[in-house]
């Protein structure tokens, strides 16, 4: 591929890069995270079976069964721009949904990727410097297993989202390092963390199965460095300090969720994506809010548990509240849940090396 300068974004940062001449390894939940993280690394080329088949259209077809049907459920409606859809259309929109949420992913990725090599320069602490090292490596594995997964397999991607991209250039501008981690790991991979979790669940394409559940493996470590780092910082920020952290979570959260929105994707089928918007504020189907609802799962147990929830006068539970989220709060945090989630280890573990 050549770089013409539409290869290329950059976001310009004022920022200070700090040493830390501390070295002593006194945080144990991070040192504990770093270790398993050194131990549960994995390899896209040789950990995974690249010469299965892939059929684009049964793997449209299953995971299209819940992303569709929250498209389909407006074909109905009065003014819908997808009313004239037939079967054929929805059988595309299957493929084409499968190929834009993939490539969302494989985006978002690279602003882990990005975020955490930020995180490396900026967090005070070395425990927090050595773990995110890992989580660098970690992300680029990310990256290139999904960008592989498009080409060879699938044959085609998406642009980056707006919305998506919008948000990880805020992260990426904010000179606050603890603004990369909530934004990043608390917002974006908890969110990605319960998307990969429910296309794992319903997918059967072996090779796509695996590689989710290899990434989830990572990304519930990534969440959690998230969580053990933000605990003891935001322990010691005043009220208004943590009402500020508050509204940028709340407002990272909605952003995302325009992200499944699929912008890019209605554009290819020359369809107004306002007009799809529009329309779905119209007719709520019962399948977009709860998938809309399920996106919040791990974020808001979370939120909780860094203290964010009830800060102040307690701002953030309401808004979660009137958003129909609140539920989640008391399901399990990724704090605790990254040992369960491993994978890689437990391969290993029953092929007996
Ligand atoms: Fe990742
Ligand atoms: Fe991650």
């Amino acid at each position: 591929m050549t770089h013409t300068l539409d290869t290329i974004h950059a976001v310009r940062a004022e920022l200070d890069t700090v040493f830390t001449w501390d070295y002593e390894q006194s945080r144990a939940g991070l040192v504990k995270l770093y270790e398993k993280a050194k131990t549960s690394q994995w390899n896209v080329s040789t950990d995974l079976d690249w010469s299965i088949d892939v059929d684009p259209e049964k793997i449209g077809q299953e995971l299209g069964g819940g992303s569709t049907l929250r498209f389909q459920a407006l074909a109905e409606a009065e003014g819908s721009p997808v009313r004239h859809f037939g079967a054929a259309e929805w059988a595309r929109v299957s493929v084409e949904l499968q190929n834009s949420l993939l490539s969302q992913f494989m985006h978002g990725e690279q602003g882990a990727l990005l975020c955490t090599a930020r995180i490396v320069e900026t967090v005070p602490w070395i425990d927090a410097k050595y773990y995110a090292a890992t989580q660098v490596m970690d992300e680029a594995r990310h990256v290139e297993v999904f960008a592989r997964y498009l080409d060879e397999k699938l044959g085609t991607q998406y642009g980056i989202n707006e919305n998506l991209k919008g948000i990880l250039d805020d992260i990426l501008r904010d000179p606050r390092w603890d603004i990369a981690y909530l934004g990043m790991q608390i917002m974006v991979e908890g969110l990605a963390l319960a998307a990969f979790g429910l296309m794992q669940q319903i997918t059967t394409e072996p090779l796509l199965k695996k590689l989710l559940r290899y990434v989830m493996s990572d990304e519930a470590r990534h969440v959690a460095f998230g969580v053990l780092s933000l605990q003891e910082y935001y322990r010691g920020l005043s009220a208004p300090e943590l009402r500020e952290r508050q509204e940028f979570a709340f407002e990272v959260a909605r952003r995302l969720q325009r992200r499944f929105a699929h912008t890019e994707m209605w554009e290819r089928f020359g369809v107004d994506p306002d007009a799809i918007y529009r329309t779905m504020d119209e007719v709520q189907p019962p399948a977009q809010r709860m998938f809309q609802q399920l996106l919040f799962s791990k974020i808001v147990p979370n939120c909780k548990k860094l203290g964010l929830l009830d800060a102040g006068d307690g701002w953030l539970r309401q808004r979660f509240t009137e958003i129909g989220v609140i539920e989640f709060e008391d399901w399990v945090d990724t704090g605790e849940e990254y040992g369960s989630l491993d994978e890689v280890a437990r391969d290993r573990e029953a092929a007996g090396s």
